[in-house]
């Protein structure tokens, strides 16, 4: 008798289980090499090197894998490979294992330079040619701007001249773009275009790494696996949208990149648009690339922010104070901030969705730093039943149903609703039913850059948000973002609080309270 693989049919008919098994499976990605342009900066120690050694932990990444730096240090392969091995002792997910890192290591490289420096790319072209023949790369490659938007022309106009952004037949060259993609509609545009002179649009990876969060692709598989929320998902349910990004840390160390960007440049613009594109999209036709970015692509274009402005958003700037048991400064005292600075650390605006489904519906987005605590949230907040049957002594004031989507730290589900408290009397009371991550599955998932980065990769573009997503979000966020340029500095706001009195009144003014994560 001979031995089958397990999960094999009999007789080599097709066994449809095996597909489902399969696909549940993380694919191995194919021979290939990532070069990161800006690979001493603090995310590609904090995240992207961690990653890489994570990917390569989880046996994800080919055998014949390579990464190379570019930067203006005077390093050698060496050098480098010691930094990577710090940033990964210091920030990898999985436990550290000599052989995972021999082997990585291997195929560790570093090219010197400044990004006009002719010599240096041409190196750099040459490094990845000899990886192809002594790591088996095959010419596949991708490259990482973990740089400032204005060096993008430059790299992209080296990248095209030493032949490295082109495609072949048989090989593939992607590149990978962090935030911030400009900092207005008219930059991102021109950015665009730099980008797409050199790269077709197939081979652009824009990096938004809150889609790469095991929680916020949950609200794909809730909203559309499930028929129970659809229904409901709508104006004659749905009273507002409550989007909450609430960071506790400050900004110490960041002033290079944040000073003169903002809360809503930094986060509202990616992130907290990304979440209200996947919150309020319609159902995509299925989930090819081009049917799930079409559908957020007509959500952003159907969005814009409520006025008038001084009244439906609100910005502010941290003072010193406490968090928690640690005392803070506040912004002006951070190193690296100019006391006059009038950048934003907390924004909150509002928005409508002019759509069927949302016409009427506030959806209002708020973020900042040394708030009160970390939170990531989505919360849906339901139209009050129309009738109440019960006395005024039944019931403690009720709250509104609501639909919680905990992004961040606490991950899962909460739905509010009032119940009977027990006893004799029928008296109500909000309760709530809890879905939690940590108690329903037993994986742990992985960080967001581990999946984005295997999804370049591989090629896999739909968590990527595409050119014009990028650019609609600029569209909705530019008239706020020239308001507040005209209206003077932030409102103060101290450490450890939910942000400046302006964003409590601005969503009293609707009759509404922000949620106290
Ligand atoms: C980044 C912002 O995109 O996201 C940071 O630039 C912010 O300011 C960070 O702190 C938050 O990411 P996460 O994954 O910790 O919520």
């Amino acid at each position: 008798m001979t031995r089958r693989e397990p999960g094999s049919a009999a007789g080599g008919r097709h066994n449809p289980l095996r597909d489902v098994r399969d696909k549940r499976l993380p694919r191995i990605a194919g021979p290939c090499g990532l070069t990161i342009f800006g690979v001493t900066g603090d995310l590609s120690r904090k995240k992207l090197m961690p990653a890489i050694y994570d990917l390569a932990n989880r046996g994800l990444l080919p055998p014949g894998f390579a990464v190379t730096g570019f930067a203006r240090r005077q390093w050698t392969h060496q050098d480098f490979g010691e930094m990577i091995r710090q940033a990964v002792t210091e920030h990898a997910r999985t436990p550290f294992r000599q052989v995972v890192w021999d082997r990585l290591v291997e195929g560790v490289r570093f090219v010197p330079g400044t990004f006009d420096d002719d010599e240096a790319f041409d190196n750099l072209a040459a490094t990845l040619a000899d990886l192809d023949r002594v790591r088996g790369t095959s010419g596949n490659h991708a490259f990482y701007l973990a740089i400032p938007p204005s060096a993008f022309p430059v790299v992209c106009k080296q990248l095209a001249r030493t032949g490295l952004a082109a495609q072949g037949d048989e090989y593939w060259r992607r590149v990978v773009i962090e935030k911030p993609f400009g900092h207005d509609l008219h930059s991102a545009r021109e950015l665009n275009q730099v980008v797409n002179d050199v790269f077709c649009e197939d081979s652009v990876f824009r990096i938004d790494h809150y889609l790469g969060k095991e929680t916020v692709q949950n609200i794909l598989a809730m909203r559309f696996a499930n028929q129970l929320f659809d229904p409901i998902w709508n104006s004659n349910y749905v009273d507002h949208v409550q989007i909450t990004m609430a960071e506790d840390i400050g900004l110490g160390g960041r002033a290079g990149y944040y000073d003169g960007i903002g809360a809503a440049r930094d986060v509202i613009q990616n992130h907290l648009l990304q979440l209200l594109a996947l919150t309020a999209m319609e159902d995509p036709v299925s989930f090819h690339p081009a049917a799930l970015r079409g559908e957020k692509v007509k959500v952003l274009s159907a969005t814009r922010p409520v006025g008038p402005l001084d009244e439906t958003t609100a910005r502010g700037q941290y003072t010193g104070g406490w968090q928690g048991s640690q005392q803070v400064v506040g912004l002006h005292e951070e190193a690296g901030f100019d006391p006059d600075s009038a950048t934003e650390t907390f924004a909150a605006i509002t928005l409508e969705v002019g759509t069927r489904r949302w016409g009427g519906v506030p959806f209002f987005l708020r973020t900042g730093k040394r708030l009160g605590r970390r939170v990531t949230e989505i919360a849906v907040v339901f139209t009050r039943a129309p009738h109440l049957p019960f006395d005024d002594t039944m019931t403690e004031e009720l709250g509104r149903n609501a639909l919680v989507i905990r992004v961040q730290p606490d991950e899962g589900v909460t739905i509010r609703f009032g119940s009977k408290v027990p006893g004799t009397a029928m008296e109500v009371r909000d309760v709530t039913m809890d879905f939690n991550y940590g108690t329903s599955f037993t994986e742990t998932s992985p960080d967001a850059y581990e999946r984005l980065l295997l999804d370049v990769l591989h090629g896999e573009p739909s968590l990527f948000p595409v050119g014009q997503e990028v650019e609609l979000s600029w569209q909705i966020l530019d008239p706020v973002l020239a308001h507040w340029a005209a209206a003077g500095t932030p409102e103060p706001y101290p450490a450890g609080s939910w942000g400046p009195e302006s964003a409590d009144s601005m969503i009293a003014r609707t009759g509404r309270v922000w949620r106290r994560p």
